[in-house]
């Protein structure tokens, strides 16, 4: 994205004075799926995309917010308990309060911020704006010293508490951490990471949007959440002398031992889940022996698994999965939360154009309108730009 096209109306829309431009970037997720927040492992990166804010403090207890994409204006004071009621001006709203619940002495501002991730994609603008917001709160009011995972945290808890969606950690840590060419292994539960160089020679990764807009707030993202709690509560109940948290410290065993106090629903959420954990460790090993079409193979089983398991996965995307198959595309499954976005591909070079050519054109019959394409460039997390 353009600076100038931000400062352009960073400028118009308040006093003509300039201010500060930071970045923070939207995600892909290579495997690695709703098992954040059941203390597993993901596998993220940041994409060349986010969402842009140009900010200034302005001397006031207002923050004084302008969407370019949406033209809309929105302004607050900072004491404010209850926040805007637009979805958007929500998020600079939840970053402020967790920082002064962090201790930051946050004073009135100007911004203007636009994005070029595209919406409901399962690519994580939202993660973008609460990081690129973070970003800003933490150079212009925290002398920089809030730390990286607490600007992750604070994201999460602006989903949380001001969204609502409970979300897991993975979209704001890849939107924070993210460093360009690598993908990034995080176990959620110990928070420890490590970045993964991703150069898959011969191949490349490619995403297809649907163009079926999701909507994570409220119910079928927290029911599949609060599935996964149930199952956990009832291992916990049935071996009270251990420490179950999350479904990370289940085995298949114990799923076995409450398979009839849980809901047959409840169990197959968790069948996914212990398959998935499973899968993460399983890509790491062939990612470290080069293995793409074993990475390939693993992707298509998730696919399956959210499909049918999790059931997050909708019509469009389970057929562009089934056009990925028969193009002889290595892997492909839908990415992010679901319920409509992206599927992610890795396809071979020499099969790209034929794969898109006929995924533009079979979707197209079929659902009226070509999937969008978006080449993965791994890029950087958040930062000043200027
Ligand atoms: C959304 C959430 C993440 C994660 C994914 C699914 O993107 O924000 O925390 O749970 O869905 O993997």
């Amino acid at each position: 994205m353009e600076i100038e096209f931000v400062r352009s109306r960073f400028i118009k829309h308040f006093d003509g004075e300039t201010g500060n431009i930071y970045f923070s970037p939207g995600r892909i997720n290579l495997i690695g799926e709703h098992t954040d927040y059941n203390g597993g492992y993901v596998f993220p990166g940041a994409v060349d995309c986010g969402v842009m804010a140009e900010v200034r403090p302005n001397g006031s207890n207002m923050v004084r917010a302008y969407s370019i994409d949406l033209k809309d204006r929105v302004d607050f004071d900072i004491n404010d308990e209850q926040g805007p009621r637009a979805t958007w001006a929500r998020f600079i709203f939840g970053m402020v309060k967790e920082f002064q619940i962090l201790g930051v002495d946050v004073k009135g501002f100007n911004i203007a911020f636009a994005g070029d991730v595209p919406l409901g994609a399962g690519m994580s603008s939202s993660a973008a704006m609460e990081s690129c917001f973070g970003c800003a709160l933490n150079d212009l009011f925290a002398d920089n010293k809030i730390s990286k995972w607490d600007i992750v945290l604070a994201g999460q808890a602006t989903e949380h508490k001001y969204i609502g969606t409970n979300c897991g950690i993975m979209d704001q840590f890849a939107s924070v951490f993210g460093k360009a060419g690598s993908l990034m292994r995080l176990d959620c539960n110990s928070r420890e990471f490590e970045y993964f160089p991703f150069n898959p020679e011969g191949y490349r990764l490619v995403l297809l949007n649907s163009c079926v807009k999701h909507e994570l707030a409220g119910s079928p993202y927290n029911d599949r959440r609060n599935s996964c709690e149930r199952v956990v509560k009832a291992v916990q109940e049935k071996h009270p002398e251990e420490k179950f948290e999350t479904l990370r410290d289940c085995t298949w065993e114990n799923l076995e031992e409450v398979a009839d106090t849980v809901s047959a629903e409840d169990k197959q959420r968790a069948t996914f889940v212990l398959g998935e954990k499973d899968r993460v460790l399983g890509v790491c090993d062939a990612l470290q022996s080069g293995d793409y079409e074993k990475v390939g193979e693993l992707m298509y089983e998730t696919h399956r698994g959210l499909s049918e398991e999790y059931e997050v996965s909708c019509e469009e995307l389970d057929f562009l999965v089934e056009i990925a198959k028969k193009c002889g595309v290595t892997g492909s499954r839908i990415m992010g939360g679901g319920f409509g976005g992206c599927t992610i591909n890795l396809v071979k070079n020499e099969l790209y154009d034929d794969f898109i050519a006929t995924a533009k054109k079979d979707f197209a019959e079929k659902y009226g309108h070509a999937p969008k394409v978006y080449d993965v460039k791994i890029g950087d997390g958040s930062k000043k730009i200027c």
